[in-house]
């Protein structure tokens, strides 16, 4: 991993974690190509991004998005959306974190959309993750591990999970299960340290009724923009 400071806040300024997200949004621009459609993921940071994306829409074609959510605030801000069948491949997808480590492996999923996401994090060539520094750790794990799930095999998975000393939730709504655009349910696991994340994500990904896994080491990110106290960290992996 390689590490450079792009900008310094104002001096004597405390950021909030919102103006941190804020400012990695910002400073992701840099990396969508005029002229082409960018990939766009979900969550609180990511629509930071969307709103400075609206500043240069007249600059792009449009975006693929990984949700029902990002999809309504890209449209609201006269993005227009692509399905995802509509293209071939996409330069860059630019999405948030639950956490990365620190060779670009991520758990995401903590907005539900991990299936989407990770569905347009392959058709991309190139992932740029955008995140707060709390979220930067050393092996992945502290943060709950969502897999979207086919409801008919949650308990099955869990106690699969139950075997690698995880402890797994149905991902409540209310007092209901809440469901995915997918029409599915997320189970949050804790208790795990996934210290290879690639097999890992390869071995839950092939227990029966997993329909997606919220390890992203097959889709890891090439770039993280990360927002710290002392500006925007450019980590390349
Ligand atoms: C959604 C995700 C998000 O990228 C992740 O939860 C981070 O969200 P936020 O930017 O709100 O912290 O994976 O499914």
């Amino acid at each position: 991993m390689t590490n450079s400071l792009t900008s310094l806040p104002d001096s004597n300024a405390v950021l909030s974690q919102d103006e941190l997200k804020t400012r990695v949004g910002q400073a992701a621009l840099q990396y969508v190509v005029p002229g082409e459609i960018v990939g766009v993921g979900t969550g609180s940071t990511v629509n930071k991004f969307i709103d400075a994306l609206a500043s240069i829409k007249h600059q792009i074609k449009g975006a693929v998005s990984s949700s029902s959510a990002s999809t309504e605030r890209l449209k609201a801000l006269g993005i227009p959306v692509f399905d995802a069948n509509e293209v071939e491949a996409l330069s860059v997808y630019i999405d948030g974190a639950d956490e990365i480590d620190v060779q670009g492996h991520m758990i995401k999923g903590g907005g539900a959309a991990l299936t989407r996401e990770k569905i347009v994090a392959a058709l991309s060539c190139k992932f740029v993750c955008i995140a707060d520094e709390s979220k930067l750790v050393q092996v992945l794990g502290k943060f709950a591990l969502p897999v979207e799930v086919i409801p008919m095999a949650a308990k099955r998975i869990t106690q699969q999970f139950a075997t690698l000393g995880g402890q797994a939730r149905v991902r409540l709504q209310g007092d209901q299960p809440l469901v995915t655009d997918n029409g599915q349910i997320i189970l949050d696991v804790t208790g795990l340290q996934i210290a290879d994340p690639l097999a890992f994500e390869s071995q839950v990904s092939q227990w029966p009724g997993v329909v997606t896994v919220g390890v992203f080491a097959f889709q890891k990110a090439q770039i993280c923009l990360l927002g710290t106290a002392s500006g925007v960290k450019t980590l390349t992996f």
